[in-house]
């Protein structure tokens, strides 16, 4: 019998690592982050994972977590978005054709610390023909001149930051205080690598994103806030519903009370 091998379906019997969702029970369709892209779009993200598995420089985030910015950001229009961690350039190129689908200039500011990244990255966006919707900064996440850099390319503040840096504890809490107060009355963070077996990527041994991310929400009762997987110890087994082992933090910035009520 031939194999279907639409699009990400080539992966679902890989064995590969990377491509651990595609061969989750049942994962054996075209997730919408790929059944969406045009031709020409889908095989750029074809070739950048055929290249980043060449170069073995994977690590971006994975399909349940561009999935729910997908959904995000398409079923919003989100459209003044920070990304702090580009690396190769994954959610970037992903993030860049949903907002020239929506027709969204300069919509997402991504920065990323380490210059070979945003050489990478850089390349992979000229190719893409994203320049009017994404702007990449060899940049700290945590630097107090990031959010005025990215204020300045969005047009305003940012209403949608997605959080994938460096995993430090001592950091994240950083990237917090520095980015919470710029985010619109409404705005979203969503913070990956939250769980409690993402802490091992914490260089620092200092517990993470998963220990920032419960202290901050401690000392910040008025914000709203969610941790899916939150609880998970391996990548060993599914999860029941959220798939992703790292988990994913998620703050909401309320909006300014409704003057109708
Ligand atoms: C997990 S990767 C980001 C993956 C990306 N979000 C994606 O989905 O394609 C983390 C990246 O954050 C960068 N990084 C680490 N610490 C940083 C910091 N303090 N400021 C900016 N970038 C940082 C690293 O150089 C690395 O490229």
């Amino acid at each position: 019998m031939e194999q279907d091998c639409f699009r990400s379906r080539c992966w679902t019997t890989d064995p590969r690592p990377r491509y651990w969702w595609h061969r989750l029970p049942g994962m054996d369709y075209v997730p919408p982050i790929y059944s969406g892209l045009t031709e020409e779009e889908w095989q750029i993200v074809r070739d950048w994972f055929d290249e980043t598995d060449e170069s073995k420089r994977i690590g971006e985030c994975v399909v349940p977590m561009m999935s729910f910015l997908h959904g995000f950001i398409m079923g919003n229009r989100a459209d003044c978005i920070v990304q702090l961690g580009t690396c190769s350039g994954y959610s970037m190129l992903l993030i860049g054709f949903m907002l020239r689908r929506m027709g969204a200039r300069h919509g997402l500011f991504t920065l990323d610390c380490d210059p070979e990244m945003c050489a990478i990255s850089r390349r992979w966006l000229d190719r893409a023909r994203l320049d009017d919707f994404v702007r990449i900064e060899e940049m700290n996440s945590t630097a107090p001149n990031a959010p005025p850099a990215a204020a300045q390319f969005l047009g305003g503040a940012p209403n949608l930051v997605v959080v994938d840096s460096s995993h430090e504890y001592a950091a994240t809490l950083t990237e917090l205080d520095l980015w919470y107060p710029v985010l619109a009355p409404g705005g979203i963070i969503f913070l990956h690598d939250t769980s409690c077996f993402a802490q091992d990527f914490d260089v620092t041994h200092a517990g993470g994103v998963h220990r920032a991310f419960v202290e901050w929400r401690e000392s910040h009762p008025d914000v709203e806030a969610i941790l899916l997987n939150g609880e998970s110890r391996t990548m060993e087994g599914t999860r029941p519903l959220y798939k992703d082992a790292c988990g994913l933090g998620i703050l909401h910035k309320p909006a300014m009370p409704d003057p109708a009520s």
